[in-house]
């Protein structure tokens, strides 16, 4: 017999072992669940490059969202699904008191007060040009423009009972003219999730087919970052939080561990990391296929993210996982 004086099997030896050693355990609170609305009655479409995910009239919304909260899920996202006549080159619906998305947001809130809502910030689903930003005659995202939308809608999703106003949108400024206008109308305690390292990404397919927000010309690579890019990252937050924001997000999440590991150390608020569309899918297709065991990879992916130093994670699993979890 070999004499080792280290045998790190030891530790693995049985399951109470294991468990009692586990290094990073993922529990329901870990999570906020994106959920998609839409407008009418008793109705839900299911989105079919994300298996188990569905646009929502807002009654349906309502009852899964107190689903969620029962599983112990904290918080969830909101996006809405506008039809293309609801669509300008301003996004004018996205600041509309009446419009779908504030009425969904008052519902929810109205029902289940206790649960955490995530709005997103951004002129996609509301802007004809499916950019994140305004665009000008020359095919340019206008910066200091889109500031003055972002900044109204991130208001009226306040005024509608938003908890945290999550602007997706990676305009320069955005979280200061957002931090200022909300506290201009007296919302000094909704906060502001921003996705402040949000990458050029092509796991974002399955989102737009879901809001039918691709867009209709060019990409986001004058906006979003280079997947190629680390160091850059921490400027991002960096110029974030010093404009007021109360969580960063890096986005997606699985193929940037390495970001959220070094975003996480170097802030001090809470990091958010979003298992995105694209993510998603893969695991539930490879599923469906028989080539892997989803629920398994799920769990490992969701405590990988979490390992790497997301303090909260966005993901399209919430309610599967708590599920399991509980
Ligand atoms: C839009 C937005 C996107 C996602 C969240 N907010 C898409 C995009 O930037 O094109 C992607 C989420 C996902 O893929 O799950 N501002």
């Amino acid at each position: 017999m070999a004499h080792l004086i280290e045998r790190p099997r030891r530790n693995r030896r049985t399951d109470a072992i294991r468990r009692m050693v586990r290094e990073t355990a993922i529990t329901p609170s870990d999570f906020v669940a994106p959920l998609f609305v839409m407008d009418g009655t008793d109705t839900r479409i299911p989105i079919s490059s994300m298996p188990g995910c569905y646009r929502l009239t807002i009654d349906l919304l309502v009852a899964e969202c107190k689903e969620l909260a029962a599983l112990g899920i904290p918080g969830v996202a909101l996006f809405p699904a506008l039809p293309d006549s609801k669509k300008d080159k301003r996004g004018t619906e996205s600041v509309n008191p009446d419009g779908l998305f504030a009425r969904s947001i008052q519902a929810v809130k109205e029902s289940v007060p206790d649960l955490m809502i995530f709005t997103d910030v951004a002129l996609d689903p509301y802007s004809s040009d499916g950019h994140d930003g305004i665009v000008n005659d020359r095919g340019e995202i206008v910066n200091d423009e889109t500031l003055e939308v972002l900044a109204h809608m991130a208001v009226a999703q306040a005024r509608a009972g938003a908890d945290f106003v999550a602007p997706s949108d990676m305009m320069d400024g955005r979280v200061g003219a957002i931090r200022q206008a909300l506290d201009q109308e007296g919302f000094i305690n909704v906060g502001i999730m921003s996705y402040a390292v949000k990458y050029a990404s092509a796991f974002y397919g399955p989102f737009r087919d879901a809001l039918d927000s691709a867009p209709k010309f060019g990409d986001k690579k004058t906006y979003q970052m280079d997947p190629a890019n680390a160091r850059e990252a921490l400027r991002e937050v960096r110029l974030d939080i010093a404009e007021g924001a109360d969580m960063v997000m890096v986005k997606p999440a699985l193929a940037y561990l390495d970001v959220i590991r070094l975003v996480r150390g170097a802030v001090d608020v809470p990091v958010t990391a979003y298992q995105v569309s694209g993510e998603y899918a893969m695991v539930k297709a490879a599923d469906e296929r028989g080539w892997i065991d989803g629920q398994r990879c799920m769990l490992e992916i969701l405590t990988a993210i979490k390992r790497a130093g997301a303090d909260v994670i966005f993901t399209y699993f919430s309610k599967e996982a708590a599920q399991l979890l509980n």
